[in-house]
């Protein structure tokens, strides 16, 4: 059995796109009902053009923080984004994953506090 030391990522940073829709019943709105799918294609095809092998974007469900999405989570990093464009998806690509630096203004603050639902 390996301990946590001495596993490596699997994928120099981990994305994941929450993509969560919602029935249009429902008051609250998901990530995908506020065009996270489009971001998250975005992504992944500027990732593809731009080599970034070892970048690895997935979709989410419900990440718990959708009155603050849409959103996305970095891992290893823990990094937690709010995007509103395609033009915020650009500045994370570039930044973060293409030069490791966090986009603060993006950037989701406080603890997680997780949303239990039904
Ligand atoms: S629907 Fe995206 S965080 Fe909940």
């Amino acid at each position: 059995m390996s301990s946590p030391e001495s596993v490596a990522s699997y994928y120099r940073l981990h994305v994941f796109v929450c993509t969560h829709q919602r029935p249009a019943e429902e008051a609250r709105r998901g990530c995908g009902d506020r065009g996270s799918a489009a971001a998250r294609d975005h992504l992944k095809r500027r990732a593809k053009e731009l080599g970034l092998g070892e970048v690895r974007i997935n979709n989410a469900g419900c990440l718990g923080r959708c009155a603050l999405g849409p959103v996305l989570v970095i891992y290893p990093d823990a990094a937690w984004y709010r995007f509103d464009s395609i033009a915020d998806i650009d500045e994370i690509l570039d930044r973060h994953l293409g030069r490791g630096e966090r986009v603060e203004r993006l950037l989701l603050d406080g603890p997680v506090t997780p949303v239990l639902t039904a």
